[in-house]
C-alpha cells in the first residue's frame, strides 16, 4: 500500500523511514519531506508549492487532493500547526484514515490553558497553576507567589512562550513581554508553580474513538522513555533551541517511575481523552518533570517529539504500519508493541549562529563508509536537494540540519558510534553537543 507523511523535519524523515520498512507499504509519499526523504528508499516527495494545481491551496486542500489521487491507504501528520488546523478532521472527512488527532484533541497543546484545565479536571499530576487574561491580576499574583515561578503564553508560541523566572522581576517582565509580543498567543497566560527536577519525554499511541470508548478498548500505550537535550551548549548551557539530540531509553529512569507516569499520568489521561468525546487517534507526548513526589506533567504535545523520534523510532521491534493501523482502526488495546534491548543515542547536528541567526545552502558532505561502520542512520530535519548541482548534493536549509542515530547494546556502545557517525558528516560551520546523553547533560533545575 501507499501512505502518506505529513511534514519536512527529522522526525518525518524517521516516519518515512519507519513506515518504508514495513512489508505492507510499497511507497511513503512526503508532503513535502525533506532531502532525507527525497533519498529515502520507498519515498517519493511531493512540495504543494511547486505543483501549479496545489500551490494556491491551503495544506489541508493540498494534502486531501494527493492522498485521493495517490490513492494511499492512510495519512500520518508528523507537526503540531497543521493538527491544530484541522488537518485530520480533513482527511477522514475526505475518507482518508489519519493517525493525529482531530482539532478538537490538538487544541490540548494548541492552548496552555486549556490541557492545564484538561489535566486538573481529571487528576493528571501536574504543577499547581492559575490562568490570567487581565496583566495586572497575574502581575499581582506573581508578587504573591514570588520566585521561581513560571509564566507560559496560552497560545502556540515556538518555544518562545515560556519563561522559568529565578527573581521577582524576571516574572515581572516575563509577564509584560509575553503581552506585549505575542499577539493573540499571548492573550492569556498560565502562571504555574516551579517544578524541581530533571526532564524527560514519554511519546504514547493513542486510540480514542467514541466507539471505542463505548466497546471498552480506547487505549494509550506509552513507548520508552526518551529525553530530548534542549540547550544549545554542553552540560545543558546556553539558548533553548528545538532540540540538540535524544537519547532512549533511560537508565535514571525506573520502573517505579513509569509505573507512577502510568498510574498518574497516562491514565488520567486516557479517561479524559474518553469523557471529553475526542476523536483522538494519533500519537501523545507528555513532557515530564521527574520531582521529589514523582512525575508530574509539564505538558502535552499532540504529536511524536523533535528529536525524540529519532531515537525513539529505532528502538521498535515492530512494524510502524501495523502500530498505525492499530489506532485507527481501534485495535491499539491487543497491538504488542516490542522493544529491542540495548540504547539508541540521536546527537543532532545545527547550523552555526542556530537558534539564532545562522546561514543557509551550505553543501554537507557524507563519509559514507564511516557512517556505514559505525551501523548509524542519518535522519535529516534541515536540507534540500542543491537544484544546481549536477550530482546529488544536500545543502542546509534550516536550523537543525539533521541527526546520527545509533544503536548500541550497552548505552556506551551507541553513544561511540553515533559519534563516530558525526565525524562523517561535515558542513560549514556545522555544530553539535558532544555530551548526548551523558552525565550533567539532562535539563534539570
Ligand atoms: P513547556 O513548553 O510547558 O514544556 O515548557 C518549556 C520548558 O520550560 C520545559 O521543558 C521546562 O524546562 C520548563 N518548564 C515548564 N514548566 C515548568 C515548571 N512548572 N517548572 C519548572 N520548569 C518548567
Ligand atoms: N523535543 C521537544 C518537542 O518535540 O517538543
Amino acid at each position: 500500500m501507499k501512505v502518506l507523511v505529513i511534514g519536512s523535519g527529522g522526525r518525518e524523515h524517521t516516519i518515512a523511514w519507519r513506515l518504508a520498512e514495513s512489508k505492507l507499504v510499497n511507497e511513503v509519499i512526503c508532503v513535502p519531506g525533506n532531502g532525507g526523504t527525497a533519498h529515502e528508499a520507498k519515498c517519493r516527495n511531493i512540495d504543494p508549492k511547486e505543483n501549479p494545481a496545489l500551490a494556491n491551496l491551503s495544506l489541508n486542500d493540498a494534502a486531501c487532493t494527493i492522498a485521493k489521487s495517490e490513492k494511499v491507504e492512510f495519512a500520518v501528520v508528523g507537526p503540531e500547526d497543521p493538527l491544530a488546523e484541522g488537518i485530520a478532521d480533513a482527511l477522514w472527512n475526505a475518507g482518508i484514515p489519519a493517525v493525529g488527532p482531530k482539532a478538537k484533541g490538538a487544541a490540548l497543546e494548541a492552548s496552555k490553558d486549556l490541557s492545564k484545565i484538561f489535566m486538573q479536571k481529571y487528576g493528571v499530576a501536574c504543577a499547581d497553576s492559575q490562568t490570567f487574561t487581565d496583566k495586572q491580576e497575574a502581575l499581582a499574583y506573581v508578587r504573591q507567589k514570588g520566585a521561581p515561578i513560571v509564566i507560559k503564553a496560552d497560545g502556540l508560541a515556538a518555544g518562545k512562550g515560556v519563561v522559568v523566572a529565578k527573581t521577582l522581576e524576571e516574572a515581572e517582565n516575563a509577564v509584560e513581554e509575553l503581552t506585549a509580543n505575542l499577539g493573540e498567543a499571548g492573550k492569556k497566560l498560565v502562571i504555574e508553580e516551579y517544578l524541581q527536577g530533571v526532564e524527560i519525554s514519554v511519546l504514547a499511541a493513542v486510540s480514542v474513538t467514541e466507539e471505542s470508548a463505548a466497546n471498552g478498548k480506547a487505549c494509550i500505550k506509552a513507548f520508552l522513555p526518551a529525553r530530548d537535550h534542549k540547550r544549545l551548549m554542553d552540560g545543558a548551557k546556553g539558548p533553548n533551541t528545538g532540540g540538540m539530540g535524544a537519547v532512549c531509553p533511560l537508565s535514571d529512569v525506573t520502573d517505579e517511575t513509569m509505573a507512577l507516569f502510568e498510574k498518574n499520568i497516562l491514565q488520567p489521561t486516557l479517561k479524559g481523552l474518553i469523557s471529553e468525546k475526542m476523536d483522538y487517534r494519533g500519537f501523545i507526548f507528555f513532557g515530564l518533570m521527574l520531582t521529589k513526589e514523582g512525575p508530574k506533567a509539564l505538558e502535552y504535545n499532540v504529536r511524536l517529539g523533535d528529536p525524540e523520534t529519532q531515537a525513539v523510532l529505532p528502538m521498535m521491534d515492530f512494524d510502524f504500519a501495523e502500530l498505525c493501523q492499530s489506532i485507527m482502526n481501534g485495535s491499539l488495546d491487543s497491538f504488542e508493541m516490542k522493544w529491542k534491548t540495548g540504547f539508541q543515542v540521536a546527537p543532532v547536528a545545527v547550523s552555526g549562529g542556530y537558534p539564532h541567526k545562522y546561514a543557509k545552502g551550505k553543501a554537507i558532505s557524507f563519509d559514507n563508509s564511516k557512517i556505514e561502520n559505525a551501523g548509524a542512520k542519518i535522519f535529516i530535519a534541515g536540507a534540500i536537494n542543491d537544484r544546481r548541482a549536477k550530482t546529488p548534493v544536500l545543502i542546509t536549509n534550516g536550523g537543525r540540519v539533521l541527526a546520527c542515530s545509533a544503536h548500541g547494546s550497552t548505552f556506551d556502545e551507541a553513544w561511540k558510534k553515533a559519534y563516530e557517525a558525526m565525524e562523517g558528516v561535515k558542513f560549514d560551520a556545522m555544530f553539535f553537543r558532544k555530551d548526548i546523553g551523558l552525565p550533567g547533560a539532562a535539563e534539570s533545575n
